[in-house]
């Protein structure tokens, strides 16, 4: 059965839903009024300018308890990690005595890491501090910024400071020097009171073994408190993180020789079995010699 409404023709179609759209007679666009218009546009105005009111001041609320110089989160760096140098891929330092590409770059990374270490930069930027004693630069009230840091020369490194040795860093020779450095962590006073030190073992017995003698730099890889406490990359604008230098005399060649260093620090703990960065750091040692 044909209805009515489906006989219409086009034209009629057409011309109701002109009428739809705005009607002469009602004087109604899309079938409201001018003035319901109106309304439904205020309150969407309302409504939306009330959502951004709101976001605004939670942001504002938000942003106020964050400070600018210290991290809201840092709890889980209570306890620095450890990081060497030449940082590479797995950890693995490779030296191939006969590909000397295979050392060349870390030699290249490491020239690029000692650069601001150099001692004519340190004496322009740094002060000579008293040694065994924390750099305490307090605010006392008044806002003490920005703070001054303590000088680590390059040479301190000794015989892994780079300057005039034609062995780059001992890595042409096969007895390469590795650097440590702790990850830095705002206002912690590390050490509590106390010189730290870096010691490395084998990781095991043969580990040990074919780890043969190494030398550490500066002695008995000693972290001196005067570089702490860091008070944040803002204040603390040219702090240098100390170092600790690891030159391996006579690693057995052609093995892989598992190494881990960590930071003797009473308040630094170096168990922790989910972090194996927490006051350690593992990396493998491998020369290859024919
Ligand atoms: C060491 O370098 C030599 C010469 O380029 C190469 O033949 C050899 O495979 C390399 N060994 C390793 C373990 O990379
Ligand atoms: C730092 O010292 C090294 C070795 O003496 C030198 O090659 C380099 O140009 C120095 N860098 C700067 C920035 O002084
Ligand atoms: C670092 O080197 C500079 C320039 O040689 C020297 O004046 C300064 O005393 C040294 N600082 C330390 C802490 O050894
Ligand atoms: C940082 O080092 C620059 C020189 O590079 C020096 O002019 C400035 O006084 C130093 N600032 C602080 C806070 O030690
Ligand atoms: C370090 O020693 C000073 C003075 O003896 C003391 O006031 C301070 O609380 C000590 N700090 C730590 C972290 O033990
Ligand atoms: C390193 O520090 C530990 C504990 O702080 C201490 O027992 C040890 O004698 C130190 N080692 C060296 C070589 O100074």
């Amino acid at each position: 059965m044909v209805t009515e409404k489906e006989k219409k023709t086009r034209g009629q179609v057409l011309e109701e839903w002109k009428e739809f759209v705005w009607n002469p007679r009602t004087r109604e666009f899309m079938g409201r009024t001018g003035t319901s218009w109106a309304f439904i546009l205020l309150f969407y105005l309302v409504f939306y300018a009330f959502l951004t009111a709101l976001f605004t001041l939670t942001m504002w609320v938000m942003l106020q308890t964050l400070s600018d110089h210290i991290p809201t989160y840092q709890d889980q760096l209570a306890t620095p990690g450890l990081m060497i140098r030449p940082k590479t891929e797995n950890l693995e330092v490779l030296v191939n005595l006969s590909d000397s590409q295979s050392w060349k770059k870390h030699v290249e990374i490491l020239d690029k890491f000692l650069e601001p270490y150099n001692d004519s930069i340190q004496a322009q930027k740094n002060d000579v501090c008293r040694p065994g004693h924390y750099y305490e630069q307090p605010d006392n009230g008044v806002l003490n910024y920005p703070k001054r840091a303590c000088q680590f020369n390059r040479t301190q490194l000794g015989d892994c400071s780079g300057l005039s040795d034609p062995t780059h860093y001992g890595y042409s020779t096969g007895q390469p020097c590795v650097f440590i450095k702790m990850n830095r962590v705002i206002n912690f006073y590390a050490g509590a009171n106390q010189t730290m030190n870096v010691t490395c073992v084998g990781k095991r017995n043969e580990d040990a073994q074919n780890l043969g003698d190494f030398a550490m730099f500066p002695a008995n890889g000693n972290i001196d408190l005067m570089y702490y406490p860091y008070y944040g990359k803002k204040f603390h604008v040219n702090y240098t993180q100390p170092l600790v230098a690891v030159k391996f005399m006579n690693v057995t060649p052609n093995v892989e020789v598992n190494v881990e260093c960590r930071i003797n620090a009473v308040n630094i703990a170096t168990d922790d079995e989910r972090d194996k960065f927490a006051g350690r750091v593992a990396f493998k040692l491998r020369i290859v010699k024919i």
